[in-house]
C-alpha cells in the first residue's frame, strides 16, 4: 500500500502541500483539483521525484526518501508532457531504454519491447522517431514506455490534458483497461465516474475525498464559491 504521512512540502519557503496522510490502496483513484492546488507536488511524491519536507511516503517497507529505487521501480509516471519522455531515435528505443537497468538480457528485452509495442498498436512506428507520432500515440508510447518495466502502480499526471478529444478517449480506454492500479490527476471530470475514489485537493489539502459524484460535486461547488456564485 501506498502510504503517506503528514506529507508537507513548500517550494522557496511557500507552503503547497500541507498535512497530506492518505492511504492508497484502491485499484483507481482520481485527483482533481485547480491548478496550483498542489496536485503535480503530490504526484511526484508518490514515486520520490519530490521529497517532503516533512513526513514520509511509502510504499510497504519502502520509503521514497529511503529506498528512492525500490519505489521508483514499482510506482511508475507518465507525465502531461509526453514529448518529454520521448528521448531516444526511435520509438522501440525509448521503449527499450526503460527496461535496461532491469538488466534481462537481450532475448527478454526484446520480447518484452515487441509485446509492448504490439499491445499498444505501435509496432508499425517501432523504427520511427518517437517525435513523429500523434499526440495520442505519444501519451501511448509513454505509457507503454513506463507499464514495460512492470510497475505496481501507475501515477499519471494529467496524462490527456494536451490530447484532442479522439486522442484523450483513447488514453482512457488504455487506463481503464489496465491491471495495475492507477492515481490519476485530471481535469477530465468525464473519466472518473467508474474510479473508486477520488480526492478533492484544495490549497495543498485533500479537501475531500471520497465517491466520484460525491468528490465532482463537492469540487464545482468550491469552484463556484470561488467565483463568488
Ligand atoms: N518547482 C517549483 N518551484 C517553485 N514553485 C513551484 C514548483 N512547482 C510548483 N510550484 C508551485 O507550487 C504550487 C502548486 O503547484 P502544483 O503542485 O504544480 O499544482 P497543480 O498541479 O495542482 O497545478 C503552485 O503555486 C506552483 O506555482
Ligand atoms: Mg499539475
Amino acid at each position: 500500500m501506498l502510504r503517506l504521512a503528514g506529507v508537507s512540502h513548500a517550494y522557496d519557503g511557500r507552503t503547497v502541500l500541507r498535512d497530506v496522510t492518505l492511504d492508497l490502496a484502491e485499484h483507481r483513484i482520481g485527483v482533481i483539483g485547480a491548478n496550483g492546488s498542489g496536485k503535480s507536488t503530490l504526484a511526484r511524491t508518490l514515486n520520490g521525484l519530490v521529497l517532503p519536507d516533512t513526513g514520509r511516503v511509502s510504499l510497504g517497507e519502502w520509503d521514497t526518501r529511503r529506498h528512492a529505487k525500490q519505489v521508483r521501480r514499482r510506482v511508475g509516471f507518465v507525465f502531461s508532457d509526453a514529448a518529454n519522455q520521448i528521448i531516444m531515435p526511435t520509438v522501440a528505443e525509448d521503449v527499450e531504454i526503460g527496461l535496461r537497468s532491469l538488466r534481462l538480457g537481450r532475448e527478454e528485452t526484446a520480447r518484452r519491447v515487441d509485446e509492448v509495442l504490439e499491445r499498444y498498436g505501435l509496432s508499425d512506428h517501432r523504427d520511427h522517431p518517437g517525435h513523429l507520432l500523434s499526440g495520442g500515440q505519444k501519451q501511448l508510447l509513454a505509457l507503454a514506455s513506463v507499464l514495460v518495466t512492470g510497475p505496481e502502480i501507475l501515477v499519471c499526471d494529467e496524462p490527456t490534458t494536451l490530447l484532442d478529444l479522439r486522442n484523450t478517449r483513447m488514453v482512457h480506454r488504455t487506463l481503464a483497461g489496465l491491471d495495475q492500479r492507477v492515481v490519476l490527476f485530471t481535469h477530465d471530470l468525464d473519466l472518473l465516474p467508474d474510479f473508486d475514489r477520488v480526492l478533492v485537493m484544495a490549497e495543498g489539502r485533500v479537501a475531500f475525498d471520497g465517491a466520484p459524484d460525491d468528490a465532482v460535486s463537492f469540487y464545482t461547488k468550491l469552484m463556484d464559491q470561488a467565483d463568488g456564485a
